[in-house]
C-alpha cells in the first residue's frame, strides 16, 4: 500500500476554505491531564500548513471507546484543544458537539487561519458503523477532507473514510511520512532485514509473521507468543501462555521460513517467574529444560545476546512488541535488550507504535530510531500487507 497515487494536501487548493481534518488525538489522558502529547505533536505540520495556507480548520478525532450516543466527560476532547492552543500559539475553539449546532455554528463562523476542535467523534453512535448519513453531516461542515489519522487508518469509520465519499480528499503530512517508512522498510529496504516481532499472541501476529515471511532476511520472535511455537515443537513450557489451538499455524510458520531461506530465531533460554506477579520468585531457563511449574516472562541472557547480534548486522529493523514483561522490572531486560540493540546498530529503524514505542521512549530512544510510528494496530495491520481503509478513501491524484 502506498500514498503515492493519492492526493496530498499540497495537490489541493485549500486556502480560505472550511477544511476538515481527521487527525488521531487518541492520547493517554489522567484526571484530565494528557501524560503524552506525541500525538498531537506529530499532526503539528499539517495543521500549520494548513493555517499558513489561510485555511478555516476543523479538526476532528475520537479518544478512547466511548459507549456512543451520549456525551461522557471522561472522552472528551477538551483537554486536546487546550493543548493545541498552546502547542499552535493560538485559540482552538471546542465545539460542544461533533456535527450538531455548536459545531456548525462555530465551523461557519470560522475565520481565515481559524482552528476548531469538535467533540470526540464516537460520541456519534454512527461513526464506528461507518454510517453514511454521519459522513455526510461531517461532510456539510467543510469543503475539503484530510486524512491524517494514521493511527486509525486501519478503521472504515465515518470520519476515518466514509467522508471521503462526499468531498475531495488527500492525505496530510504524518500519514505520509508514517507509509513513507513502514512502505521503504517493506518495499525497497536497506538489506539485510530484520523484523522483531514480540507480544503475547501469535494468533495477532500471525498475518503480520505470514507477510513478512516473504519480505525479510531475519525474524526474530520473542515474548510470550514464543512458547506457542516452543509447545507446537513438544518443548515443555510449564505454565506459560500458549495458543494450543495455534500449534499447526507455529509450525506451517517455521516452514515456511525454512522454504524460503528466513533465518527464524526463537529464544534459546527464558526468564521464568513462579506466577503472574511483579515480585515473583523467577530464575532463568534453557528452551529444552523442563519448565514444569514455571511460567515464561522474559527472554534470558543468551537470547539477549543472540538477538543484539542479529539486529547489529541489520541494514534495517522493524520491531512490534515487547521481549517480555517489560512494566515489570524483572522482567524488562529483554525488550530494554532489544531497544538498545535496535539504538546502537545504525540500521534504519521502525518502531510499531503501543507497546514497543513505549518501551523505546522510556529508554530515551526515540530520537535514535528513525521512526516511531504513532500507530499501534494500524502499523501492524500494514505489516500485515492489509489495505487500510483510511487511505485506500482518499482522492487519486
Ligand atoms: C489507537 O490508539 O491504536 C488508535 O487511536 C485506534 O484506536 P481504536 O483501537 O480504539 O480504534
Amino acid at each position: 500500500m502506498n500514498v503515492l497515487n493519492k492526493k496530498t494536501l499540497e495537490d489541493i487548493d485549500v486556502k480560505a476554505r472550511r477544511v476538515l481534518v481527521r487527525c488521531d488525538f487518541n492520547v493517554p489522558i489522567e484526571n484530565g491531564v494528557i501524560t503524552s502529547d506525541k500525538r498531537i505533536a506529530a499532526s503539528l505540520p499539517t495543521i500549520q500548513y494548513l493555517l499558513g495556507q489561510g485555511a478555516r480548520v476543523i479538526l476532528c478525532s475520537h479518544l478512547g471507546r466511548p459507549a456512543g450516543g451520549v456525551f461522557e466527560e471522561e472522552f472528551s476532547l477538551k483537554p486536546v484543544a487546550a493543548r493545541l492552543s498552546e502547542l499552535l500559539g493560538i485559540e482552538v475553539k471546542m465545539a460542544g458537539d461533533v456535527v450538531g449546532e455548536s459545531a456548525q455554528a462555530l465551523a461557519a463562523s470560522l475565520g481565515e487561519g481559524g482552528a476548531l476542535l469538535l467533540e470526540n467523534v464516537r460520541f456519534e453512535k454512527g461513526e464506528t458503523k461507518n454510517d453514511p448519513a454521519l459522513s455526510k453531516k461531517f461532510a456539510d461542515l467543510a469543503e475539503v477532507f484530510i486524512n491524517d489519522a494514521f493511527g486509525s487508518a486501519h478503521r472504515a469509520h465515518s470520519s476515518t473514510a466514509g467522508v471521503a465519499e462526499f468531498l475531495p480528499s488527500a492525505s496530510g503530512y504524518l500519514m505520509q511520512k508514517e507509509i513513507a517508512f513502514l512502505g521503504g522498510a517493506l518495499e525497497n529496504p536497506k538489506r539485510p532485514l530484520t523484523a522483531i516481532l514480540g507480544g503475547a499472541k501469535v494468533s495477532d501476529k500471525i498475518g503480520v509473521i505470514d507477510h513478512l515471511l516473504d519480505l525479510v532476511d531475519t525474524l526474530i520472535v520473542g515474548g510470550g507468543m514464543a512458547y506457542t511455537f516452543f509447545a507446537a515443537q513438544g518443548k515443555s513450557v510449564g505454565t506459560s501462555l500458549c495458543e494450543t489451538d495455534k500449534f499447526d499455524l507455529a509450525l506451517s510458520m517455521l516452514e515456511k521460513a525454512q522454504a524460503k531461506g528466513v533465518k527464524f530465531l526463537l529464544p534459546v533460554d527464558n526468564v521464568v517467574g513462579r506466577a503472574f506477579a511483579p515480585d515473583t520468585e523467577f530464575t532463568t531457563l534453557g528452551v529444552d529444560e523442563p519448565h514444569d511449574g514455571w511460567m515464561g516472562l522474559d527472554i534470558g541472557p543468551a537470547t539477549r545476546a543472540l538477538f543484539a547480534d542479529a539486529i547489529a548486522g541489520s541494514g534495517t529493523v522493524i520491531w512490534n512488541g515487547p521481549m517480555g514483561v517489560s512494566e515489570w522490572a524483572n522482567f524488562a531486560l529483554g525488550t530494554i535488550a532489544v531497544a538498545t540493540a535496535v539504538a546502537e546498530s545504525g540500521a534504519v529503524s521502525i518502531i510499531g507504535g503501543g507497546d514497543s514505542a513505549a518501551a523505546v521512549k522510556k529508554l530515551g530512544f526515540e530520537s535514535k530510531m528513525s521512526h516511531v510510528s504513532t500507530g499501534g494496530g494500524a502499523s501492524l495491520e500494514f505489516l500485515e500487507g492489509r489495505e487500510l481503509p483510511g487511505v485506500a478513501c482518499l482522492s487519486e491524484k
